[in-house]
């Protein structure tokens, strides 16, 4: 299963991505986890990321179409951890690395099964960021006012502390949003016009019936 997940910041795109990766066991492929991920560990790349991540900026198509051939294939061949699928969060963001990535999935032979739309009114987005808190051990996400941990501040799962992340400020967040509707969302009408079926489901609902109204969409 070939999946992509569209959608605005706090759409829950991480949190749907991580449900459909355990369900068919397939890699959630998030560019920001490893935009993320490199920043933490000071590689070139993370260097050149932290200034656009941290001013809610995109990071220059170029360089993340290099990241995302680099994840998914492996000298013209599908990567070994994506031969049984994946599932894409938050790539593509422009018109630019939609169509790198068609010629990708092409070029491999594994095109798109599915482009997954998750809808959530800006006022609930803007409460769910400024909400969010992640495991700084394994990754978790949680709300503090919607999917709180049981213990403030500790990880349900491995204990670790929960920490905000730098971009989820009320500044930044509404820039995110405004690229997010200048850049992003045309795609799904880019998706539209394509081959692959795009599925719109209402984001606004606890996780659970919004993970069951993608695999109900997926399954039927
Ligand atoms: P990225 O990490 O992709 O951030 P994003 O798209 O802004 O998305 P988020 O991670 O904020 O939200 P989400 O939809 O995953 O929601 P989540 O499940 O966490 O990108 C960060 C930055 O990296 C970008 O700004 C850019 O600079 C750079 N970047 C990344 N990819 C790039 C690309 N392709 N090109 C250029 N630059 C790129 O949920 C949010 C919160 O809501 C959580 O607290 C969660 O617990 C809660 N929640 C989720 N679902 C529900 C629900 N149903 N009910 C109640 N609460 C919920």
């Amino acid at each position: 299963m070939n999946l992509l997940l569209l959608g605005a910041p706090g759409a829950g795109k991480g949190t749907q991505g991580a449900l459909l990766a355990e369900r068919y066991g397939i890699p959630k492929i998030s560019t920001g986890d490893l935009l993320r991920e490199a920043v933490r560990e000071g590689t070139p790349l993370g260097q050149k990321a932290k200034s656009y991540m941290d001013a809610g900026e995109l990071v220059p198509d170029e360089v993340m179409l290099g990241l995302i051939q680099e994840v998914l294939t492996e000298d013209g061949t599908p990567d070994e951890a994506v031969e049984r699928g994946f599932v894409l969060d938050g790539f593509p963001r422009t018109l630019r690395q939609a169509e790198g990535l068609d010629r990708l999935l092409d070029e491999i032979g594994r095109p798109l099964d599915a482009v997954i739309v998750v809808s959530v009114p800006d006022d609930v987005l803007i409460r769910r960021l400024s909400g969010r808190r992640t495991c700084a051990n394994c990754g978790a996400v949680y709300n503090v006012y919607l999917e709180p941990p049981r213990t403030a501040g500790t990880c349900d799962r491995c204990g670790g502390p929960l920490v905000e992340r730098p971009d989820d400020t009320a500044a930044t967040v509404r820039r995110r949003l405004e690229i997010y509707q200048e850049q992003t969302e045309p795609l799904i009408a880019y998706y539209e016009r394509s081959r692959t079926p795009v599925y719109r489901v209402d984001g606004d609902r606890p996780v659970e019936e919004v993970q069951r109204a993608i695999m109900g969409l997926l399954e039927s």
